[in-house]
């Protein structure tokens, strides 16, 4: 049988998103950075990361301004993500470069949102961890804006039509095949033929969980 090798201690978890991080200076210029070391820490209040070198172009504009925008990406903007990860705003305009449309927060003051993104998550920032090569800023999300575009008729967000980017050890990849659904190992099998396929998918998960599906879902969690 095949033994596992033993590393020493390095990143080694993904998949992960690749999101682009737009934010500016208070003279009115912008930018746009490429961030992998990224994730959701609080649901409520709703809070996330970005972990920063202090070297980057990027660095200083959001120290300086407390806020940046967390750009989800997609299969489109994949080119653009790779750019604004291996270009630095000190020496090109990334959106002019990239033909992205820089578009006013509605909560921040100097970091604009990128127009093209399916979701764009404002963000004030709360804590500096200076953890070594990287700084984290924790951040709280002040709003969510939702391209609607991905609204249904029934006013359901479908995040998963947008064709979502990951990144995976160096590459780029989209979302290709659903696995399951949240709380489906649980869920009841039904086994009469006359059930329906709405009742099929009906989640049977402690009462709590299912707020959280809700909550998570819910419409008016997007309005401006
Ligand atoms: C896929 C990908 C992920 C990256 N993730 C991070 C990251 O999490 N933190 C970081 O400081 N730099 C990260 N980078 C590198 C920066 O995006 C890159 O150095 C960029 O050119 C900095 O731009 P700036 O100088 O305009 O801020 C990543 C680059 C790529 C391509």
């Amino acid at each position: 049988m095949m033994s596992k090798q033993v590393w020493k201690p390095g990143n080694m978890l993904y998949p992960l998103p690749a999101v682009m991080v737009s934010c500016g200076d208070k003279e009115g210029n912008a930018n746009i950075v490429t961030i992998a070391w990224t994730g959701t820490v609080c649901t409520n209040p709703a809070m996330l990361y970005i972990s920063l070198r202090p070297e980057r172009h990027s660095y200083q504009m959001i120290k300086e301004t407390g806020e940046f925008v967390v750009n989800l990406t997609t299969k489109d903007l994949v080119y653009a993500t790779d750019y604004c990860g291996v270009r630095s705003g000190r020496d090109v305009d990334k959106f002019k470069e990239m033909k992205l449309t820089k578009q006013k927060a509605e909560k921040l003051m100097y970091a604009p949102i990128i127009k093209e993104s399916p979701v764009s998550i404002e963000c004030k920032v709360v804590e500096i961890k200076e953890l070594g090569t990287h700084h984290m800023f924790l951040a709280q999300v002040l709003a969510v804006d939702i391209d609607e575009r991905y609204m249904d008729k029934s006013g359901k967000f479908r995040l998963n039509s947008a064709d979502l980017m990951v990144y995976s050890h160096g590459e780029y990849f989209n979302l290709k095949e659903q696995l399951g659904t949240f709380g489906y190992s649980v869920r009841k099998k039904t086994t009469t033929k006359t059930k329906n396929k709405s009742s099929q998918n009906k989640v049977n998960l402690p009462k709590k969980e299912l707020k959280w599906i809700r909550t998570d879902t819910k419409k008016d969690s997007v309005k401006k």
